[in-house]
């Protein structure tokens, strides 16, 4: 299987990164999948936001978990990046993936638990990929292992993914402990040794953020399962002239 290129949070170089600009550039691209994230607003709406607060990528400020999913939408998702953007909106998770279950495209949800745990959001994710029929193109990940051993105590079938920046001691029996399919490590752990130990343990590997031409390179020698990037055009690019 040839190595798939997901656009993280969108096609996020060239766009807002978690807007619909972002993400419909990331389809232009042809990539195979978007990485995106999920956080809940005071009123339980799963929305897509990568930060805990509003203050980077909109034009207000405030915690997404003290504010309403309609108090979110007055906000500018769009005019941080640049002029040309104003007007972006902070979507629902309902909304995405209205959008992209009519694409080709795969997913990557990350559950953003890790400054929040966000109770609940486990069922009420799974709840919206089973009423959109997005669970079999879709795998959650997550750096807060609790978020996927409870996710896949609700849904064994689903496709999970550990995500995680340095090497835990026991890695393997970690993932197999809270049931995670597969590996997404940042991508300067991509060594020999962890290459052998997944291959060893039968362990995809979906390497994030990958935007160098070299760690890309290295990403597609390895046989990565995924590569999550911020420029997937450029990953792309890249893949097409590598020859194995
Ligand atoms: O899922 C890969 C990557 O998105 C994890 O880190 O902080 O960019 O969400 P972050
Ligand atoms: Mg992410």
């Amino acid at each position: 299987m040839s190595t798939k290129i997901f656009a993280h949070r969108g096609a996020s170089k060239y766009a807002p990164e978690n807007t619909m600009a972002a993400f419909r550039l990331a389809e232009l691209m042809q990539a195979d999948g978007i990485e995106t994230d999920v956080q809940l607003t005071k009123d339980q709406v799963p929305v897509i936001i990568h930060d805990e607060t509003i203050n980077r990528t909109t034009n207000k400020r405030g915690l997404v978990r003290n504010l309403t999913y309609e108090e979110l939408r007055q906000t500018d998702a769009g005019a941080w990046f640049s002029r040309d953007y104003a007007g972006e909106k902070i979507i629902s998770l309902d909304v995405f993936l209205q959008w992209i279950k009519k694409t080709p495209m795969l997913l990557n949800l990350e559950l953003k638990t890790n400054k929040f745990p966000y109770p609940g959001i486990e069922k009420i994710v799974l709840q919206c990929l089973t009423y959109h029929g997005m669970k079999d193109r879709t795998t959650i990940s997550s750096f807060n292992t609790d978020t996927i051993l409870r996710f896949s105590a609700l849904d064994n079938e689903i496709d999970t993914g550990f995500l995680t920046s340095r090497r835990p001691r026991q890695l393997f029996s970690l993932m197999e402990e809270i049931g995670a399919k597969a590996l997404h490590p940042k991508y300067r752990l991509l060594n020999k040794k962890l290459i052998q130990d997944c291959l060893q343990h039968q362990v995809p590997i979906r390497v994030y953020t990958v935007n160098q031409p070299v760690y890309i390179l290295r990403a597609l020698e390895a046989n990565c399962d995924v590569i999550i990037s911020d420029v997937p055009d450029r990953a792309l690019e890249l893949q097409k002239g590598y020859i194995t």
